[in-house]
């Protein structure tokens, strides 16, 4: 499977994975707000918001990407590089990953996924890093698929004040 101009998802035109540009960033905020249902929607450390897609396309453009069907936004993906203090490894975290339910087991996030590891290796980052809810479990297999290993269980835990 070729990254760019690859034929899948049901509107068959040509899947082309690139960085994003302001011009997505719209269409990138409403996907997510589509794909990330309301457990996903937001974390203990994350919302999504226009905030987090404009933050990010501020900060790290090149590591905003989307797969773009002949100008149709069919699934992005976010992600930033981590430094940790005693570790001379460099991590990368796959923040946010949403493909358009329409396309939904074509390829898409895979070809998004694939583009993204190339990127993180290309900044010297050694370890990948994503989370999600422990029942979202589309996204486990997708990630189990891509070969990430040794899921841990994190407790959260709440007081009212
Ligand atoms: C998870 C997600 C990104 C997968 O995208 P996708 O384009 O459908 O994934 P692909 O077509 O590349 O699938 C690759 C493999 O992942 C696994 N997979 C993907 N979706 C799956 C599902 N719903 N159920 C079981 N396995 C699934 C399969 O092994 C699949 O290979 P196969 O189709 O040959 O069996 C997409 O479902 C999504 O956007 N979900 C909502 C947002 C989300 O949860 N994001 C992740 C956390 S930020």
């Amino acid at each position: 499977m070729s990254e760019d101009g690859q034929k899948v998802g049901s509107r068959g035109g040509n899947i082309t994975i690139r960085q994003a540009e302001i011009d997505d960033l719209a269409a990138i905020f409403h996907l997510g707000e589509k794909v990330f249902t309301s457990q996903e929607f937001s974390n203990l450390y994350r919302t999504w918001d226009a905030y987090e897609v404009t933050t990010f396309f501020n900060q790290e453009s090149e590591n905003l990407i989307v797969a773009d069907d002949d100008g149709f936004l069919a699934g992005f993906a976010i992600g930033t590089t981590i430094e940790k203090a005693r570790s001379a490894w460099s991590y990368g975290h796959l923040v946010w990953l949403g493909v358009d339910p329409d396309y939904s087991r074509s390829g898409v996030g895979s070809l998004l996924f694939d583009r993204f590891k190339k990127l993180m290796k290309k900044q010297g980052v050694r370890m990948l890093m994503v989370d999600t809810q422990a029942d979202n479990e589309p996204a486990i297999q997708f990630f189990r698929k891509k070969g990430f290993v040794n899921p841990t269980e994190h407790v959260y835990l709440t007081m009212q004040l």
